[in-house]
């Protein structure tokens, strides 16, 4: 079955900024009826309103200040997005940040919030308020989370994580009884500031001299990058 885009809502964790906010766009490019940025960081959340107010017009979007690794402030966001376009199709878990030296934090991240977003999603929110037969959550992984990468060996434990769990959630088990599809997305390299400012979020010198000599051999999302910079996302 296609999955037809026009007149859905989507809820983007992490989608204030960055590729996330990025996907928000391209979303409302395909006709999207409406998107929740649920972001932690509140100036980017403004200013990503005011850049899809400006392209899209009003009321396609809102920001709900959200902590992905709070399951609480997580849920609150699927509840103001009820209230703003009173359904839920789509689910993009996609806040993460890559900092091997606050690993607990990152995994915090990267693994609880997806979690937490796969269990409001999948048995709840999108089952209840989707407004066609099937939703869908896409959760960002990574190139990390298909081949391992030694300069930054937590990041990459959190990027299986989430392919296995994405596997083990997008098993027709799930979809049987949810008709929700649950699929997880690998990016290479992008031009962020997950990348940009990489310097120092690492285990100590060792490290760094390892990413410093290998950050640019990892495959890279060139297209990504050039649109990156066009618009300055
Ligand atoms: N940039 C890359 O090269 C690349 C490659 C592969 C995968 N990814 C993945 O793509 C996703 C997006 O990365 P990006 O490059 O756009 O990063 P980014 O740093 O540009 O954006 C991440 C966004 O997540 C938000 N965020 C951080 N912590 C949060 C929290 N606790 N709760 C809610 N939001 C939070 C940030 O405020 C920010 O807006 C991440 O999961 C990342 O691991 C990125």
């Amino acid at each position: 079955m296609v999955f037809e885009i026009t007149g859905k809502v989507a809820l983007i964790s992490g989608g204030a900024s960055g590729i996330g906010l990025r996907y928000a766009k391209e979303l409302l490019r395909s006709g999207l009826k409406g998107v929740t940025l649920a972001d932690v960081n509140n100036a980017f959340g403004q200013k990503a309103l005011q850049e899809i107010e400006k392209e899209f017009g009003p009321k396609k979007a809102i920001y709900v200040q959200t902590d992905v690794t709070d399951m609480k402030s997580f849920e609150n966001a699927f509840k103001k997005t009820i209230e703003a376009f009173q359904n839920l199709d789509i689910l993009i878990n996609n806040a993460g940040i890559l900092n091997d030296a606050t690993w607990e934090k990152e995994v915090a991240i990267n693994i609880n919030g997806v979690i937490h977003g796969v269990l409001l999603g999948l048995e709840n929110y999108i089952p209840k308020y989707k407004s066609s037969a099937e939703g869908v959550i896409v959760n960002i992984s990574s190139i990390a989370g298909i081949k391992e990468f030694s300069i930054i060996p937590i990041y990459t434990a959190t990027k299986f994580a989430v392919m296995g769990m994405s596997k083990a959630f997008g098993d027709e088990d799930h979809y049987n009884r949810t008709k929700v599809k649950v699929l997880a997305l690998c990016p290479g390299v992008t031009d962020t500031p997950l990348i940009t400012e990489i310097d120092g979020k690492n285990l100590g010198p060792p490290y760094q001299k390892l990413l410093e000599e290998n950050l640019s051999k990892l495959p890279s999302q060139q297209n990504c990058v050039r649109s990156f910079r066009r618009s300055s996302v």
